[in-house]
């Protein structure tokens, strides 16, 4: 990606978290942890609460001072500077607006603050109410605006001092479900617009996987896994990340071999002595006998009277399914299976057959590159739960 935006003249640059670390008492916060964001990339801090993505956003901009480690902006250690020194522009989930002041005041905040000369100032809050696309709105208080708009004021407050990384705390938790998909679209066009590096906290996986150049799953205080929204979704690496980032049928078994193409032979212990063979890819390489964690996501799973040439499957019997708009939610029960399989498919798959009702016995199928090896975070003290 270039580090130079045309449409704004502005310089993207890197910000590198070097080691840092948080503790509260006895609370680890933010393990140490690392973190290169490239210039210009929008990067989400997801995972559930208390993990520590407010602490981490919070050391970022010098609010709280990490116990280990250095905060670099654009190559420059800025561990020492307090957070006005840090160019950095934040928004919060509470709307944070001074209600004794005008929109034009709150937005004309930091520049004043800074000594910035006054026609300079009126002109620049104009450009930055523009940009959130709120023109002519100087006049008003915060409470003449609506939940989504006074998230728009709070964005052009954080962007008028032209900061170089932009930090965001839950900034749409409190709008409700369509306004916010509205204001996703809004905040990406704004930070693409921009080139600004950007950091956002959430703990909202689809809003994290559609608003990202890149997700950090974490977990305890530790970042678990770094990648696009397709890596992680398509290739967590572990339980946690797998079942974090939405619906996943797991497989507990031993590698049982190769099948001599490049895929580990996993064999599925079933209740009442039957197993069930499956094939997945395992990046190191696994040796006979080590205990498997597989992932396979329902949607990757496909529901038919047989199971096509070159997959993987097992036979089971559909309980129930649910139309949810675009396809049908189904839960097939496998003999032997403790958990119920579930899988998404269209109203009509591709050999034109339709829905099968409750009852049905069915083939449940996949691609074994389609299946997810995943690490053993079950024997691990600590693992999340
Ligand atoms: N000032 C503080 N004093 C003591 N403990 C704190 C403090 N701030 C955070 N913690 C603890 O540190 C851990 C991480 O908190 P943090 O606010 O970073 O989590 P979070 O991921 O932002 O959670 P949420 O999604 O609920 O906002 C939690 O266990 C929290 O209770
Ligand atoms: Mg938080």
């Amino acid at each position: 990606m270039a580090n130079f935006s045309a449409s704004s003249g502005r310089q993207s640059v890197e910000l590198n978290l070097d080691g840092i670390s948080k503790a509260f008492g006895t609370v680890f916060a933010v393990r140490p942890v690392s973190l290169t964001i490239e210039p210009g990339l929008l990067v989400s801090l997801l995972g559930p609460s208390g993990c520590g993505k407010t602490t981490t956003l919070r050391i970022i901009a010098g609010f709280e001072a990490p116990d280990t480690g250095r905060v670099l902006i654009g190559g420059k250690d800025v561990s020492d500077l307090p957070p006005n020194k840090r160019n950095l522009g934040m928004v919060f989930q509470n709307y944070s607006l001074f209600p004794h002041m005008t929109v034009g005041e709150n937005v004309a905040f930091g520049l004043k603050v800074a000594g910035t000369p006054r026609d300079e100032i009126g002109r620049r809050v104009k450009d930055a109410l523009s940009l959130v696309q709120l023109p002519g709105y100087e006049d008003r208080y915060a409470h003449q605006l609506s939940g989504g708009q006074q998230q728009r004021v709070a964005l052009a407050r954080s962007l008028v001092t032209n900061p170089s990384v932009l930090l965001l705390d839950e900034p749409l938790g409190a709008l409700d479900k369509n306004l916010r998909e509205v204001m996703q679209f809004e905040l990406r066009r704004i930070q693409q617009q921009l080139g600004i590096t950007t950091v956002l906290v959430t703990h909202d996986q689809e809003e994290a996987l559609t608003m990202s150049d890149r997700v950090a799953v974490m977990s305890q205080g530790r970042i678990l896994q770094y990648g696009s929204p397709t890596e992680v979704y398509a290739t967590p690496t572990t339980r946690f990340v797998s079942e974090f980032l939405g619906t996943s049928n797991l497989f507990r078994g031993k590698v049982a071999g190769s099948d001599g193409a490049g895929l580990s032979r996993i064999q599925v212990p079933m209740a009442g002595g039957a197993s069930l063979a499956l094939r997945v890819k395992v990046a190191d390489g696994a040796r006979q006998d080590d205990f498997a964690l597989v992932a396979i996501r329902p949607e990757k799973m496909r529901l038919g009277r047989s199971a096509p040439e070159g997959s993987d499957h097992v036979i089971g019997q559909v309980l129930d399914h649910v139309f949810r708009g675009t396809y049908h939610a189904y839960q097939v029960s496998v003999p032997g299976r403790e958990t119920p399989l579930f899988v998404y498919q269209q109203a009509i798959d591709a050999d034109g057959q339709g829905v099968f009702a409750a009852g049905s016995q069915v083939h449940v199928s996949w691609l074994p590159t389609n299946a997810v090896y995943l690490a053993d975070d079950e024997a691990k003290p600590g693992k999340p739960s």
